[in-house]
């Protein structure tokens, strides 16, 4: 039977296809996921769930012929996928946003950097590593200590290590046996901010205004907003967040990621799909990022004019949170604290497990650093 609804596909299964879903739900949308993973936090809140190989072309093809259009939760997708996508679409009528290719970028720290500095924006000083004879080339002023990462498919601080020389680099690499790898002078950055932006097939923008980040063992701990910085920093990082959309030709939701030095802004990724850093929107404002994700995938533009609440989230990350109950219930029945759980099915160390957003300030959120939770 012919579904009245728009039917949504994406590609990634876990707590930000769940969160999708839940948005998608709630205007109609039938979302189906597509992932490796079974019982997973997307399907458990009410998508379909396909579970499959990447690389499983037939199954993907299956999975796409029953979507009106196809979104992304993920981007460390096979680059061969990615490709059978942008093929895909040329033949068949489905809505493919963001393009494939802009997944690609993203996904390859090369790129990703070339792009940003081919259109001006900043970027950390880095060196490519593609062979260990590349390491002959590094320049002799070059400061350590730096970081090392690989280029494809990092994410949360995976695949990324602090160098003290270049012996220390030949030794990872060897263990690694890969080479495809950037180095990364440290940038003594004053603040981590980031802006989600939203461009619609029309060509219309909007850029919620920057978010503050703090990280803890390299994962996303603590987002603060508004964040703390001037006006004219402010406008600086969305214009750089429009520039990235309108560069791309994008058509969806990305979240880009910045260092702040001075009055200066250092672009240091972007992700093609709603951030982490922006699940402040789901409570601070009229509509949150999925809410954005949703309608750039209908053809719909909501009206951008809406007002913003200070909104604090915070990370639950790996056991310790589950350890004590208490510590939910606090939250639970506060009614400044919204709390989102992922329903993984196991609290490993260093996996997000759930946030909590506090409408307040950060000191008011009274939020511990870091991922020891006390009562
Ligand atoms: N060049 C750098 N200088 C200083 N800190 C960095 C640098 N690169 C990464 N970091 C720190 O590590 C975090 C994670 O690195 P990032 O490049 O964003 O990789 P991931 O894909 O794992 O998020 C950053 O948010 C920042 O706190
Ligand atoms: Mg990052």
């Amino acid at each position: 039977m012919k579904s009245l609804y728009f039917k949504v596909g994406i590609l990634g299964s876990g707590q930000l296809g769940r969160m999708f879903t839940q948005s998608a739900c709630n205007i109609g949308i039938e979302v189906s996921v597509y992932s490796p993973e079974k019982d997973s936090p997307a399907a458990k809140s009410g998508a379909k769930e396909y579970t499959g190989e990447y690389t499983n072309f037939e199954l993907l093809e299956k999975f796409l012929e029953n979507q009106n259009a196809l979104s992304f939760e993920f981007e460390n997708i096979p680059s061969s996928t990615l490709d059978f996508l942008i093929n895909y679409q040329t033949k068949q009528n489905i809505k493919i946003y963001p393009n494939p290719r802009c997944v690609q970028i993203a996904q390859n720290r090369k790129l990703e950097k070339n792009f940003f500095k081919e259109i001006g924006l900043l970027v950390t000083n880095f060196f490519v590593i593609e062979s260990l004879e590349d390491l002959q080339k590094l320049p002799k002023d070059w400061k350590f200590p730096s970081i090392l990462k690989t280029n494809l498919f990092g994410y949360d601080g995976k695949g990324q290590w602090k160098v003290n020389s270049v012996l220390d680099i030949e030794t990872i690499l060897h263990e690694q046996k890969s080479f495809d790898h950037i180095l990364e002078e440290i940038v003594p950055f004053e603040k981590e901010i980031s802006v989600i932006g939203v461009r619609f097939s029309n060509g219309q923008i909007f850029c919620y205004p920057p978010a503050e980040n703090i990280h803890t063992n390299h994962i996303l701990d603590i987002s603060i907003y508004p964040a703390n910085i001037s006006e004219s920093l402010k406008q600086k990082a969305i214009r750089y967040t429009t520039k990235l959309l309108e560069s791309l030709n994008y058509v969806g939701v990305l979240g880009l990621e910045m260092f702040v030095v001075e009055d200066e802004l250092y672009c240091n990724e972007f992700a093609p799909r709603p951030h982490n850093s922006g699940h402040f929107t789901m409570n601070a404002c009229r509509y949150s990022q999925f809410d954005m994700q949703a309608f750039t995938l209908l053809g719909v533009v909501p009206s951008f004019d809406f007002s913003f609440q200070p909104t604090v989230m915070k990370n639950i990350i790996g056991e310790s949170f589950f350890q004590n109950k208490q510590i939910l219930t606090n939250y639970l029945y506060n009614p400044n604290y919204h709390i989102y759980l992922y329903q993984k099915a196991e609290a490993r160390k260093g996996r997000k497990m759930g946030h909590i957003n506090y409408l307040g300030s950060f000191e008011n959120s009274k939020f511990p650093i870091g991922t020891d939770w006390k009562v």
